[in-house]
This record gives structure tokens, sequence and C-alpha cells, in this order.
């Protein structure tokens, strides 16, 4: 799949292709090659790794249509096939799902935005006084992006996290979080938040099964990405429905709650014909290897998942996290780590199967790139931190 040969002559230039993605590829390697003149040879290419994907976290900052196509041009110059859609956070949820009204209504927009160049923490926040939103997609945006992907054999990949990175949601419906009371806005600082989903409570359960009833009728792709990642324990723990059900369903400990969770949307998702995906915290509880682990924390993590069983798709936060400074003089942006590197040399020379025996790395489907936004405010500030790395990607 996806392959192609690229055969050019003095008389002109022969595409050989497995199918319709591998003769678009050979057009990008030709326009590669000079868009008037092209050196005489043959090249022949097909991936290594069949899920080349790039993330956008546009919970934390929005960046809208025109952005979202430019990215997904410049994706498909250099081959990536996959637009995991990070569209839900503790600070902003950006699909518009119109039989909950609220989640848009309440979750979409914080009361004040972030000033510039500020790094959002809770000790180093400062507002400016505007409010950030409301910001979010409508189910025409999403099927105008959808329908611009698949021109370009781009599969778009969204993420609605559950149990945690969920503040958003929880604007909108406070009834669904563990704690009576919270604040009818989503989070206004960036960190990992104590706030999660009632994992004891079945209306939220069947709230979130409702959420991704409408996520599958509008995105047709194989896989849905849940998210799972920094779930504090700590609310489940003195929640009387949270541990009512871990009482119930015999589970050790809040580590297993969550598996439950996940194996109850991966089943829920299954039944619907697709795939999930977790972040690699989801690992902590054993859930069933049908769900794909997503690799972000150290490399360890993956060789782990894929030794248990599971596709891994790999990620890096010092080799594929781009929202990571990567160490150039005189960098003008602001960084939510401004220590941490991830420099173009690192970026280049990721290798997501690294340290994996040969078993292992056959469940590995592929590699991805993230582009965090908490310190990410518009496309030029998103441009000069995604390449090149990216390329080097
Ligand atoms: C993550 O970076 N929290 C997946
Ligand atoms: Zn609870």
């Amino acid at each position: 799949p996806e392959g192609y040969r690229l055969d050019i002559a003095p008389g002109g230039v022969k595409v050989a292709s497995a199918d319709d993605a591998g003769a678009f590829y050979a057009m990008k390697t030709l326009k590669q090659l000079g868009t008037k003149a092209a050196p005489c040879g043959t090249v022949t290419d097909s991936p290594a790794f069949r899920w080349r994907g790039f993330m956008l976290d546009e919970g934390r900052h929005f960046f809208g249509k025109e952005t979202v196509k430019g990215l997904l041009d410049q994706m498909a110059d250099h081959k990536l096939n996959v637009f995991h859609w990070h569209l839900t956070e503790d600070q902003g949820w950006r699909i518009d799902i119109p039989r909950f009204p609220e989640l848009v209504k309440y979750g979409s927009v914080r009361p004040e935005s972030p000033m510039h160049g500020c790094r959002g923490t809770k000790g180093d926040f400062r507002g400016n006084g505007q409010p950030y939103g409301p910001y979010f997609y409508t189910p025409d945006d999403i099927r105008e992006i959808l329908a611009y992907a698949k021109e370009r054999f781009i599969t778009v990949v969204p993420e609605i996290e559950v149990p945690g990175h969920i503040r958003a949601l929880l604007a909108a419906h406070p009834e669904f979080a563990c704690k009576e009371g919270l604040p009818r806005v989503p989070c206004m600082f960036n960190g990992v938040q104590d706030e999660v989903l009632c994992a004891g409570n079945d209306d939220a359960i069947r709230f979130m099964e409702q959420v991704y009833d409408e996520v599958c009728a509008l995105f047709p792709g194989a896989y849905i990405h849940i998210g799972g990642d920094e779930c504090p324990k700590k609310r489940w723990k003195e929640c009387p429905k949270c541990q009512a059900r871990i009482k119930a369903l015999g589970l050790k400990d809040e580590d297993e709650l969550q598996a439950w969770v996940t194996r109850h949307f991966t089943d829920y998702l299954a039944k619907k014909g697709r795939r999930t995906i977790g972040w690699d915290e989801i690992l902590a509880g054993n859930p069933g290897t049908e769900t794909i682990v997503h690799n972000w924390r150290k490399p360890k993590y993956g060789i782990e998942a894929a030794e248990k069983g599971h596709d891994v798709v790999v990620s890096g936060l010092g080799m594929t996290y781009f929202s990571v400074p990567q160490g150039v003089a005189d960098d003008p942006f602001t960084y939510l780590s401004p220590k941490m590197r991830c420099s173009l040399a690192k970026a280049y020379s990721f290798d997501p199967c690294a340290g994996m025996t040969d078993a292992a790395k056959k469940h590995v489907l592929g590699a991805e790139c993230c582009m965090w936004s908490e310190c990410v405010w518009n496309e030029y500030d998103l441009s000069f931190k995604l390449w090149p790395r990216a390329f080097a990607f």
C-alpha cells in the first residue's frame, strides 16, 4: 500500500503505483525533485510505517479551518497520512455536538485569554482582559476539513479525551464530575487537573457514549483517540460513586478503574466498527490489547505496550514533541517547558522501533509528531516550532 515507482527519462515520466495514494506520493516526489526539470533516474519507494501522524492541539489555542487546511497541505507534501485532531481539553471544547449544545456554549470560551508570552501555568498566568472564544468547529466545518484531508490521502483521527483533561466538558456538565460546585467555565491555567470524569456515575458514562455516537457519525475513519493521559486519581479515591464501582466490579484500585473505562469505550466503539487508541498511561491498569497505545513518555512504555501485544504509535517528548524548544539561538517564542530540548538532529534521528525486539516491532503502526498549543498563539508561532523539525521527522 502507498508504494510507487517513478521512472524519469528524457522522453518522459512514468508512474507505477500500488494504489491511488502511491500515485499521489509519486507526484509529491516529482515536485520535490524540481518543478521545471527533474534528474533522470528511478525512485522506488514505499512507506516503512502505515501511521505517519501529526497531532494538533486546538484545545489550548484554536487555529481555525484555514490554518488546518494549510497544515494538511504540508502534511501531504511530506507524505504524512494521519491527522490526529486533539479537539477537547481542560481549556477548551472545540467540536460542536448539536445534540448537546452546552458543550460549546460553556466549553469553548474562557473568560480571559492568556497574555501573549505568558506560560499560563498557575503561578505564571496573566490574562489580557479579553475573553478567549467562543472558538469551535461546526459539523459543516468538520465535514469540509474531512473532505480536504481525504483528497490528500490523510485519515483524520479525532481525539475526545476521557477520563482526564475534561474540564471544558465539566464546565458544560458539572454533574458528571466527582465533586460538586465546579465553575461553569473551562480551566484558565495550563497543567494537569484533579477534576476528571466521575467513573462511578452511569449517567456520565452514558453521556460519553452519546458523544462518541455523534463523533462516529461525523468522522468516518477507523480510529478514535480516547486520550487517557494524565488522569489523577485523587477525586476517584474520595468519591463514593467511584469507590462503589471499584467494589462492585471487584477492581484492585483506581488504575484498574481507568482500565475499566478504557475497556468500556473500546468495546463500545468496537461495536460501531472503530478501534480506539489511548496515551500510554492507560497501560497502568492493563486494558485489553485491542486498544492501540500511543507512546509519549519514555520509550520504555512503547516497548512495554508492544511486548504486551498492543499495537503502538510512537511519539516522544524529546523526539517528536515540537512544542518543546529546539534549542536555537534567539528563539523569540514562549514554551511551556523552556528548559526541555528537542533538537532538529533528535527529530531526524528518531526511530520509533528503537530498543524493540523483532516481535515487538511488528506491533509498531508508526510514529507521530505533536504540536501542543499551551504556548502557541498563532500560525507564525506554530510554523516556527513545527518546521524544520517536521521535515526531519
Ligand atoms: C501528553 O502529552 N499529555 C499526551
Ligand atoms: Zn466519582
